[in-house]
C-alpha cells in the first residue's frame, strides 16, 4: 500500500487502545523507513517535558530543521518532518497555544500529528488547523481477529466462548483484551483460561451477586437489601463497575415498562456522577436500591 507524499497535519482522537499511537508510529516507519526515521521524527508524550519552553526551544528548533536525505532503498521519502504529540490532552492551554505559530510558519518542511483521548481539551485553533480523525471503540470482529492472531503465535488454547467473554468485557479497548488474555495466561499457567478466570481478573461483578441485588429489591425488606449491599461492598466489588453492569440488565429487563426503566437509568447516571465525585459508596448504593425496590413494587 502506497503512503501519499503529501500530509496535512493530523489530529487522532478516541477512547484507549483503539490504535491511534500504532497508527502514526506505523505510518512513519512505513513513510521514512527505518534509518531515516529517528531523523525525521520526534515524538513526545505526556512523559515528556511539555511545557511552554519545551515547545518554544525543542519543537520550535526540530520544526526549523531543514529536510535532507533520501531513503537508502531507493524508495522516495517525503519532504517533510513530523512531530508527534501524543497525549496531547495533558499539555497545557498555554503550550497548545504556543504551538499554532509555529505550526503555521514551518508548514513547508513540519507536519504535526496530535493524538488524544478527549478532543474538547485541545484548544480551538490547533483543533482547526489539523484534519481530524475519530478513533471508534473496535468492532469485535477486529478484536477477534487479532486476538486469534496472538494465540496463535504464543502457542495459547482458548476457546470461542472465551474470546468472546474477553471481548465483551474489555469494551472496544484491544489493549485491555490483550492485557487480560496475558494475565490468564499467566495464571493458569497456560492450563485452558476459564471464564471464571476472566471475569476476576476483569473485576466484573458475577451476575448472581446482580440477582441477589434485584432479588433484594424485590422483596421489599429494607433489612434485608441492606445486608445484600453491605456485603458486596464488602466482597470489595467496584461500584461503578455494579453501575454499568446493573444499567445492562435494567434496560433488557422486561417486567419494568419504559417509565419506570428512564426512573431508574435517571438515578444510575446521578450515582454515578457522586461517585466520580468521590461520594461514599455505600450510600450511592444503599439510595440507587432504595429507587429501584421503589419502581419494583409499583408493579406490583
Ligand atoms: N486496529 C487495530 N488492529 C490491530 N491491533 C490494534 C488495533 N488497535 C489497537 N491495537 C492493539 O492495541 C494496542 C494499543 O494500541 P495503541 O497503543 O495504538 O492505542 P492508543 O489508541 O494509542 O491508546 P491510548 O489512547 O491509551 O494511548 C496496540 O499495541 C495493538 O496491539
Ligand atoms: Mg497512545
Amino acid at each position: 500500500m502506497g503512503f501519499p507524499l503529501h500530509l496535512p497535519n493530523l489530529l487522532f482522537y478516541g477512547p484507549p487502545g483503539t490504535g491511534k499511537t500504532s497508527t502514526i508510529l506505523a505510518a512513519a516507519r512505513e513513510l521514512f523507513g527505518p534509518e531515516l526515521y529517528r531523523k525525521r521524527i520526534l515524538e513526545l508524550n505526556a512523559s515528556d517535558e511539555r511545557g511552554i519552553q519545551v515547545v518554544r526551544e525543542k519543537v520550535k528548533n526540530f520544526a526549523q530543521l531543514t529536510v535532507a536525505g533520501s531513503r537508502s532503498d531507493g524508495k522516495p521519502a517525503p519532504p517533510f518532518k513530523i512531530v508527534i504529540l501524543d497525549e496531547a490532552d495533558s499539555m497545557t492551554n498555554a503550550a497548545q497555544a504556543a504551538l499554532r505559530r509555529t505550526m503555521e510558519r514551518e508548514s513547508k518542511t513540519t507536519r504535526f500529528c496530535l493524538i488524544c483521548n478527549y478532543i474538547s481539551r485541545i484548544i480551538e485553533p490547533l483543533t482547526s488547523r489539523c484534519s481530524k480523525f475519530r478513533f471508534k471503540p473496535l468492532t469485535d470482529d477486529i478484536q477477534l481477529k487479532r486476538l486469534l492472531a496472538i494465540c496463535a503465535k504464543e502457542n495459547i488454547q482458548c476457546s470461542d466462548e472465551i474470546l468472546a467473554l474477553l471481548i465483551n468485557v474489555s469494551e472496544g479497548d484491544l489493549r485491555k483484551a490483550i492485557t487480560y488474555l496475558q494475565c490468564a495466561t499467566r495464571l493458569t499457567a497456560g492450563k485452558g483460561i476459564t471464564e471464571q478466570v476472566i471475569i476476576e481478573i476483569a473485576g466484573v461483578v458475577p451476575s448472581e451477586i446482580i440477582d441477589s441485588l434485584l432479588a433484594a429489591c424485590h422483596s421489599s425488606s429494607f433489612e434485608k437489601l441492606e445486608t445484600v449491599v453491605k456485603n458486596m461492598i464488602n466482597e470489595g466489588y467496584a461500584a461503578t463497575q455494579l453501575i454499568n453492569q446493573l444499567h445492562d440488565v435494567i434496560i433488557d429487563k422486561e417486567d419494568l415498562n419504559d417509565q419506570q426503566k428512564s426512573a431508574i437509568t435517571l438515578k444510575l447516571a446521578e450515582v454515578d456522577k457522586c461517585l466520580i465525585d468521590g461520594a461514599d459508596e455505600y450510600l450511592q448504593m444503599i439510595s440507587l436500591s432504595a429507587v429501584i425496590m421503589q419502581q419494583f413494587t409499583q408493579t406490583t
